[in-house]
């Protein structure tokens, strides 16, 4: 979805596009082999070596799918098709998988698909899909997120991001089912994982035998109670995809209320989120992720509403995509990374304000989306 912008903002654009250009093309001839997550000393380590099954493991395909689209250099095609054949690794251990073969596969298998139909991504595809399928609660109607004995019953805001790959089962294969899950599986987020004001749980536990809830859990954030920002983007973007696939007013009420409260206080912080809107004032600490999620989830909420509103969303994500690019981009083509300040959870101290692989992709797709240039991942395209 592209907008008119100014002759200045059009300019931004363009130049930080052939930054980002710059930084992935030098990129993707270092790391064509490899599964990138977080540098060390400006250097990415393997995630194929050190642990396949990882929930990021699809994002650096997304980045060269992403890429191919925009420049149709062959260099991005072979890496992505290499990432994919790295994956069947997870792809063909059941019981590590776990619901983020969602992100992992989408980002995958199906961007390659629905650019080249390759018929061997397809079934790459569908196999995620099974193994995301099986993992739905028909009786608490949502899906598990992970498999430990005392994770049974908790379902997570993310999960909203996964959906999509059940939505395109349905559409690949014709069988309802899949689609009927994942709108199952929303509005039980919708109950149990939004709250009123807009601020959104990471965890809830619902009892695995009758659905009932039990608790919520503080998850990545500050702790019980408090506001995630992660989970705040993932909540805008998730629930403007399920009102994409359903239209169901509900979950674009939803979606436009998470996203007034995360504009609201990411305004507080120049246009950039703080790892928890609700923790302790100091110390100062950000998620940039965060930010690029939401970009991407207004700009796609953005499709969905009246002329009349449309530009409030896509200027707040115009705001947050020069926030981070003033201060919190590494476009040097040498070192790998390019958002900086991610932050993987609040509590501990790895992982803390540093690049991370999913805040390249949606800073890219955020970018390219306000250029009208993106290739639809998460969307139906
Ligand atoms: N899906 C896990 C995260 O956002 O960290």
């Amino acid at each position: 979805m592209s907008k008119q912008w100014t002759t200045e903002q059009e300019d931004f654009l363009t130049t930080t596009l052939a930054k980002v250009q710059g930084k992935f093309s030098a990129a993707v001839k270092r790391n064509g082999t490899i599964i990138p997550y977080i540098p060390f000393n400006g250097h990415y380590p393997d995630m194929a070596q050190e642990n396949i099954h990882w929930w990021t493991n699809g994002f650096w395909a997304g980045i060269l799918w992403q890429m191919y689209h925009l420049t149709q250099e062959e260099q991005y095609l072979v890496a992505a098709r290499y990432q994919e054949s790295l994956l069947d690794g997870a792809l063909n251990e059941y019981e590590k998988l776990d619901h983020d073969v969602g992100f992992m596969w989408l980002s995958a298998a199906v961007a390659d698909y629905t650019l080249t139909q390759n018929p061997n991504a397809k079934t790459r595809g569908l196999k995620a899909l099974q193994a995301l399928a099986s993992r739905y609660n028909p009786t608490g109607q949502f899906l598990l997120a992970w498999n430990g004995p005392e994770q049974q019953g908790q379902m997570i805001i993310d999960c909203l991001m996964n959906l999509p790959l059940l939505y395109w089962g349905t559409k690949e294969t014709g069988d309802p089912r899949y689609g009927a899950i994942a709108t199952n599986h929303a509005h039980t987020a919708l109950r149990y994982l939004l709250r009123s004001d807009g601020s959104v749980n990471h965890i809830v536990v619902l009892n695995p035998a009758t659905g009932a809830f039990e608790k919520s859990l503080g998850g990545q954030g500050y702790g019980v109670g408090s506001s995630w920002s992660r989970g705040q983007s993932w909540a805008i973007y998730g629930m403007a995809l399920a009102y994409e696939n359903t239209q169901d007013p509900a979950f674009l009420a939803a979606a436009k209320n998470v996203a007034h409260y995360f504009i609201a206080n990411v305004a507080l912080t120049d246009f950039v989120s703080v790892i928890d809107f609700r923790a302790p004032q100091e110390p100062v600490r950000y998620d940039t992720t965060a930010t690029a999620i939401a970009a991407c989830g207004l700009l796609s909420l953005a499709q969905h509403v009246p002329p009349a509103e449309k530009t409030f969303y896509q200027t707040a994500a115009l705001k947050m995509v020069q926030a981070l690019t003033a201060k919190f981009c590494d476009f040097e083509p040498a070192t790998d990374g390019l958002l900086t300040h991610g932050s993987a959870k609040y509590h501990g101290d790895v992982d803390q304000e540093v690049p991370i692989i999913y805040g390249d992709y949606f800073y890219l797709e955020a970018l390219l989306r306000l250029l009208g240039k993106d290739l639809k991942i998460y969307e139906k395209g």
